[in-house]
């Protein structure tokens, strides 16, 4: 049977648990490919190549992943010879070495590292909290409890993603006409996305937006991905090269900006897709809002200013060669490939997260 994009969630837990089932985002737009992963080198390399991608999508893999390690070292725990008394430094040893392989996949979006903390704290609290007889049944029990923990992570996803779509909405009119950057749709998050959540619940409610999205190069996520997902679901979606929002915006043809984020820096900055950042400065320029939606698992108090958030680069070929059936630069041409770029924060109107709308985040700040 034809798999069917809005049907089929981004990334879930298989129903035997022993996998994570990701729709492979490589293959989009020509097939619709559920991919099956269960080692955590294969995990890695499906975030690094971004067949798993979006800031919150990374994150609830993250944590999937999580447990999964957490259930492999526990089935070698109770296979090897050694004493009990080591099991629970061993244990944890392992998880904490699984965390920090996960979070050397990509650098930008803190989804992935909140997300592996937040399992390795809950794994450690867990653990403590509920000793009983020995370390290794007590090692088996928070492995159970970490696969409900994950599955929290993966349903507060959803939940999140709607809500920010409700706040949106409150900002926006029937028929309006939105343009967004990137993938920070359904295929970036388990269900709505973050910046398309306003655009699906619009939907629901009969509102005609006219949405517009960039095709975002280098890796034509807007192209391949919002494209894609937005006219599959029966919205009315526009593509535009990356160079050509400033003229919709003259024009008036564009009522707002919605885009999503990677980490939110204490001072409001934002950092997100590569070309983010010159969408905000035409929308100053013509008087459009910029609306960056973020979950607060996106914030980050720990980074102050944009300046602290490491950008990600990626390799020259994704500019030179990987859309084209030949080369299209010359060879050895040095190529600057950053990933993303850092929003100043008082080019942003608000930032729409699930607990609510934060104004002017440039003079209010992001404590939520
Ligand atoms: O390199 P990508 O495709 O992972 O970049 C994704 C983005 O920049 C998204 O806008 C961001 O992660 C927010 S997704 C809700």
């Amino acid at each position: 049977m034809t798999k069917n994009i809005a049907q089929t969630d981004t990334v879930r837990l298989s129903d035997d648990g022993n996998s994570i089932e990701i729709i492979d985002q490589t293959k989009l737009p020509g097939r619709i490919h559920v991919k099956s992963l269960s080692r955590q080198e294969d995990i890695w390399h499906a975030i690094n190549i971004l067949e798993v991608r979006g800031a919150p999508a990374i994150g609830v893999t993250a944590a999937l992943s999580m447990y999964l390690a957490a259930k492999n070292i526990s089935a070698d725990q109770k296979t090897n010879g050694n004493p009990d008394h080591m099991k629970k430094e061993r244990f944890f040893t392992r998880l904490e070495a699984a965390k920090n392989y996960l979070n050397s996949s990509r650098p930008t979006a803190v989804n992935l590292s909140w997300a592996t903390n937040r399992m390795e704290k809950f794994a450690i609290r867990f653990f403590e909290q509920n000793f009983e007889t020995d370390n290794l049944t007590t090692i088996l029990k928070t492995v159970d409890a970490m696969k409900g923990e994950a599955l929290t992570v993966w349903q507060e996803d959803i939940d999140t993603c709607r809500a920010i779509g409700e706040h949106s909405l409150s900002l926006v009119k029937e028929g309006a006409g939105l343009l967004t950057h990137c993938n920070a749709g359904k295929l970036a998050t388990v269900r709505y996305g973050t910046a398309t959540s306003v655009m699906y619940l619009g939907q629901e409610k009969g509102y005609d937006f006219k949405i517009y999205c960039d095709e975002t190069r280098p890796l034509l996520q807007g192209a391949r991905l919002t494209a894609f997902e937005l006219a599959s679901a029966g919205l009315d979606v526009t593509l535009l090269c990356d160079n050509m929002s400033a003229s919709l915006m003259k024009t008036g043809k564009i009522d707002a900006v919605f885009v999503g984020c990677d980490r939110v820096a204490a001072n409001g900055d934002t950092a997100n897709k590569i070309g983010t950042s010159l969408l905000a400065l035409s929308a100053k320029r013509y008087g459009v809002p910029f609306y960056v939606c973020a979950p607060t698992s996106t914030i980050d108090l720990n980074c102050k200013t944009g300046s602290d958030i490491v950008i990600e680069e990626r390799s020259g070929d994704e500019v030179t060669n990987m859309w084209f059936e030949r080369r299209i630069a010359p060879e050895n041409i040095k190529v600057y490939n950053p990933s993303f770029d850092v929003t100043d924060s008082d080019l942003i109107t608000a930032i729409i997260t699930e607990k609510g709308i934060i104004n002017n985040p440039s003079i209010n700040g992001v404590n939520i």
